[in-house]
């Protein structure tokens, strides 16, 4: 199995709640290495800039909002099979369907406050990453 990299975002639900240490611990556990992370609080141009696959979604303005709301922990994350097995560590979009042990299970409020993103293949990771990293901040 290939060791790939993909892009996490801890989001404004989760920093808010305090729960960036549970979340991150859930992600080493897992056997995910970290690369890279940072907080950052997001304008409303970078948010729009990162959904824009979203934009004509019904949800988007909302999701723009909640976005910036507050700070996120933004990180590359590698190991093998990296970009599926944080999919899976992260559960389903919506909290109320992610399997127990998902960190959308255990920290995610509903749909929107789902706590995390995960890339979803490995053109979006890349792209992702480049969106928030520099190749020199990718020091783990
Ligand atoms: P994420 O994996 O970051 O990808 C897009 C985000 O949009 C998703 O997590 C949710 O936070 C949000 N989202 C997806 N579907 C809906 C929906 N039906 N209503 C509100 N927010 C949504």
């Amino acid at each position: 199995m290939a060791i790939e990299k993909t892009f996490s975002i801890i989001k404004p639900d989760a920093v808010e709640r305090n729960l960036i240490g549970d979340v991150v611990k859930m992600i080493q556990d897992s056997g995910l290495k970290v690369k890279a992370m940072k907080m950052i609080q997001m304008d409303r141009a970078k948010a729009e800039g990162f959904y824009a696959v979203h934009s004509e979604r019904p949800f988007f303005g909302e999701l723009v909002d909640y976005m910036i709301s507050g700070p996120v922990v933004v990180s590359c994350l590698e190991g093998e099979n990296a970009i599926e097995n944080y999919r899976n560590l992260m559960g389903a979009t919506n909290p109320a369907d992610a399997a127990e042990g998902t960190i959308r299970a255990a920290f995610g409020q509903d749909i929107q406050n789902n706590s995390c993103h995960g890339s979803d293949a490995p053109e979006t990771a890349a792209t992702e990453i480049a969106y928030f990293f520099n190749d020199d901040e990718l020091v783990g």
